[in-house]
């Protein structure tokens, strides 16, 4: 087994909030490897954004802290770098990709320069070979006329065209990892599919690995070769894709996949929504942190907060946190 190319240990992340403290990233630990595509899925609030952030030194400190842990990128402890350091690996060996392509942008700068600059700064380019490698990576994800789009302004861009632009951005360097904070969510259905078959592309191409940050699982079938599933800054269930989509263990797991568009949805139906609020981090009950809502759960949920570990039965490395046994659960219900 090759060494992986992210490692994360026992991440842990708070906030303070009108003088309360809570730890919202209790302690994540997963590993990402070379080539691989992860999928990072959840409701809003379960810590997706907070630990990508808090990864790349972006975590905005007060109100957010990280309070240990540790983040191996190929051998080098991301949490122990100081800020120069990690400015130099952002956007030459790290990609990223956020949700508000027009936040990300400078309105002020033309495209080219913004695309260029990178390339000169950590490529060593001169601006002719920099305004030339933009207007080919502007070619590369699928902006025609290049040249002329170069020079110009971020709003003269439609809402997928600047999605398309920050790719082009996060990509310029050919970084070796590629983060992305629901990039597509802006964007409409076809656009939507657009960018994500673009970027399965340009992995290949580039043999990037990838975190892709989503709150749909529809996304994550699309792109991802792992998924994991996130509630209230935890784990709740980690694996191969397939594994999971076809027999998932956490109850929260099957509740975000029950929310996919099937085709055999009556026309008109609605959309399965999970019952219930996700958690509010300053006021966490105790136990496992979906309990409230999961119909299945047991007194034991309520109490004991369930470790993340093999699901029995299933291909190695598939991980569940859950006391019960959900495919046994669901077999007996129909
Ligand atoms: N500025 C803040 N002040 C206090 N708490 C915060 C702040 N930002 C985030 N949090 C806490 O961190 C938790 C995780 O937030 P995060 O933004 O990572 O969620 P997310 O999974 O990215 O959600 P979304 O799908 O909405 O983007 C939230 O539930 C919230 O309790
Ligand atoms: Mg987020």
């Amino acid at each position: 087994m090759t060494a992986p190319l992210l490692g994360i240990s026992e991440l842990a992340v708070g906030f303070s909030r009108d003088g309360r403290f809570a730890r919202v990233i209790p302690g994540l630990s997963y590993e990402v490897r070379r080539g691989e595509t992860l999928g990072i899925v959840g409701e809003s609030g379960s810590g997706k954004s907070v630990h990508a952030l808090a990864l790349l030194g972006l975590l905005a400190a007060p109100p957010g802290r990280v309070l240990g842990g540790a983040a191996l990128f190929d051998g080098e402890d991301l949490l122990a770098l100081p800020e120069s350091r990690l400015r130099a690996l952002r956007g030459a060996k790290i990609g990223m990709i956020f949700q508000d392509a027009m936040a990300a942008l400078n309105p002020v700068l033309t495209v080219g320069r913004q695309i260029a600059e990178p390339l000169i700064r950590h490529k060593a380019m001169t601006r002719r070979q920099a305004w030339d490698r933009a207007g080919d990576l502007l070619a590369l994800v699928g902006i025609h006329d290049a040249s002329r789009r170069l020079a110009q302004f971020p709003h003269e861009f439609s809402g997928g065209m600047r999605q398309r632009v920050m790719i082009a951005m996060a990509i310029a360097c050919e970084p070796a990892l590629l983060i992305a904070d629901e990039p597509t969510t802006a964007l409409d259905v076809t656009v939507q599919g657009q960018i994500l078959d673009l970027m399965a592309s340009l992995r290949e191409r580039l043999g990037m690995t990838m975190v892709w940050i989503t709150h749909d699982m529809g996304v994550v079938a699309g792109i991802a070769d792992t998924v994991q599933v996130m509630y209230a800054g935890r784990i709740m269930e980690r694996g191969p894709v397939e594994a999971v989509f076809r027999s998932p263990r956490s109850a929260y797991t099957w509740g975000l996949l029950q929310s996919l568009p099937h085709g055999a949805r009556p026309p008109g139906g609605r959309l399965h929504q999970i019952p219930g609020q996700p958690p509010d981090m300053f006021n966490l009950p105790p136990g496992d942190p979906f309990a409230p809502r999961n119909r299945f759960a047991t007194p034991r949920c309520l109490r004991e907060a369930p470790p993340l570990r093999q699901a029995e039965g299933s291909v190695p490395g598939h991980l569940v946190a859950a006391w019960y046994d959900l495919p046994a659960l669901l077999a007996n219900a129909a």
